[in-house]
């Protein structure tokens, strides 16, 4: 154990400690989790898996943080090693005492060490991960669906069948490793059965778990909720869809043609989806198809910048220097600091460390949307986010980076 401004930094080694570790997480992330046995249940097996730790005061848990291996995938549909965060908590009564730069420096140490090429997390809010290097990667939206005017269109002749939540599990997690997206993570610990609504403790079970088969193979599932609602004798319900993933196009057409026709629904919402998706396209009216609640979603931390570019495919040939910015996190100069050559040919290219002059200057945050082609450079450079060294270094840029789908998480963690 180390001590930090009087507080005591440790890793969570017994069952004990683990749900103290969740007390805190629970009364700071209000509502919305798991109850704590289920919690612990879940995790137990965890322990010697993942990576908790905590910050103390006179042997109580104030700080929580917990990061786990992770893949995260890359345009081309490579990946690379990164560490997922998740948890992160100061008891109110602890805020601003610097706890959190402590944990995340410790954890981002770790990563580092242990050849991890970037850390990922999803923000709670915009303003807290910059400071140590964290930027946006991909963004995604929720959609709303007001069915009677979308028309969505029939379902077809296709084999959906409810399962039980067991079968639903065993499916989701074959569709979701099939799922080709870049910026997609590796399924995070447990999130397989909160989707599949087995991670529920104290509250009745009301998820609907539907899969798609292809030649008796799943190739599509969507778990949903339906809140029910009547007003004048005619139906107003709300589906709330959990996931809807399918390995491909024609499967994602299907899932989102069954729940646009569900009977007594009139309103589809779901959670983050990628901003590209194509529920709009498939309406016979557009306008019902609403994108709300965009903005950022997954964030990275830069680690390993050859290994990340190296990972990844490119759409035309070229050469291209970055000059990277990186302050680190409080412990000397970042491991993303300096100058790096991407040189491409035939789809592939290598990343190295370069003395070249560079062609685009920029701030480690801003890295992680280059790496996703989540946005143009050309519209990054307009936004300030990075600076042009060499005349048209970002339209060139733009012909190497270009990725066909915009960079979706899939999870939340
Ligand atoms: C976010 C949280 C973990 C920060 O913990 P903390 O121990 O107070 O953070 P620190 O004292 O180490 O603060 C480090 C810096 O981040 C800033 N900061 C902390 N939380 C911030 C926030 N929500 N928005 C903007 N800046 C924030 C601090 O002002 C401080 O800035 P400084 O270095 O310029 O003084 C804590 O406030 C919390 O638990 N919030 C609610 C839960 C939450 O949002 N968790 C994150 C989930 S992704």
């Amino acid at each position: 154990m180390t001590s930090d401004n009087g507080f005591g930094y440790e890793r969570v080694e017994t069952v004990e400690r683990l749900r103290e570790f969740h007390e805190v997480v629970g009364t700071v992330f209000v509502g919305g989790g798991p109850a704590l046995d289920a919690w612990v249940d879940a995790f137990r097996s965890r322990l010697a898996v993942d990576d908790f730790r905590v910050a103390t005061d006179r042997g109580r848990i104030v700080g929580t943080y917990r990061s786990f291996a992770q893949r995260v995938t890359t345009v081309g549909a490579g990946s690379v090693p990164t560490r997922g965060v998740t948890a992160v908590t100061v008891l109110p009564t602890h805020r601003r005492r610097g706890i959190l730069t402590r944990l995340m420096a410790d954890g981002l140490d770790d990563a580092l060490a242990d050849g991890a090429a970037a850390v990922t997390l999803i923000a709670a809010e915009y303003g807290i991960y910059g400071r140590f290097g964290f930027g946006p990667a991909t963004d995604a939206a929720g959609f709303r669906i007001d069915v009677e005017r979308a028309g969505l269109g029939p379902v077809g002749d296709v084999d959906l069948r409810f399962v039980t939540g067991a079968d639903y599990l065993t499916a989701s997690t074959a569709v979701h490793a099939g799922v080709v997206i870049p910026g997609k993570v590796s399924r995070p610990p447990t999130e397989g059965e909160r989707r599949a609504g087995l991670l529920l403790a104290d509250v009745p079970d009301t998820t609907h778990r539907v899969v798609l088969y292809r030649d008796d193979l799943p190739v599509g599932v969507v778990a949903y909720r339906v809140d029910e609602l009547w007003e004048d004798n005619m139906p107003g319900s709300t589906l709330r869809v959990v996931e809807l993933l399918g390995v491909d196009a024609d499967a994602e057409r299907t899932l989102w043609r069954f729940v646009g026709s569900v009977d007594w629904v009139t309103k589809v919402v779901t959670g983050p989806r990628p901003v590209d998706d194509v529920v709009g396209e498939l309406a016979a009216n557009p306008r019902a198809v609403v994108q709300r609640e965009r903005s950022d979603h997954l964030w990275l931390r830069p680690l390993d910048v050859p290994a990340m570019f190296t990972a990844r495919t490119f759409a035309a040939p070229g050469r291209l220097v970055l000059d990277v910015d990186d302050p680190g996190w409080g412990r000397g100069q970042g491991p993303a600091h300096g100058r790096f050559v991407i040189a491409t040919e035939g789809g592939a290219g290598t990343c190295a460390r370069t003395d070249e002059p560079a062609d685009l200057a920029l701030p480690v945050t801003s890295l992680p949307r280059l790496w996703t082609s989540d946005d143009t450079v050309t519209r990054r450079v307009a936004a300030g986010d990075v600076a042009e060294q060499t005349p048209g270094a970002a339209a060139r840029a733009d012909l190497l980076l270009f990725s066909p789908r915009r960079p979706w998480a899939v999870d939340g963690f």
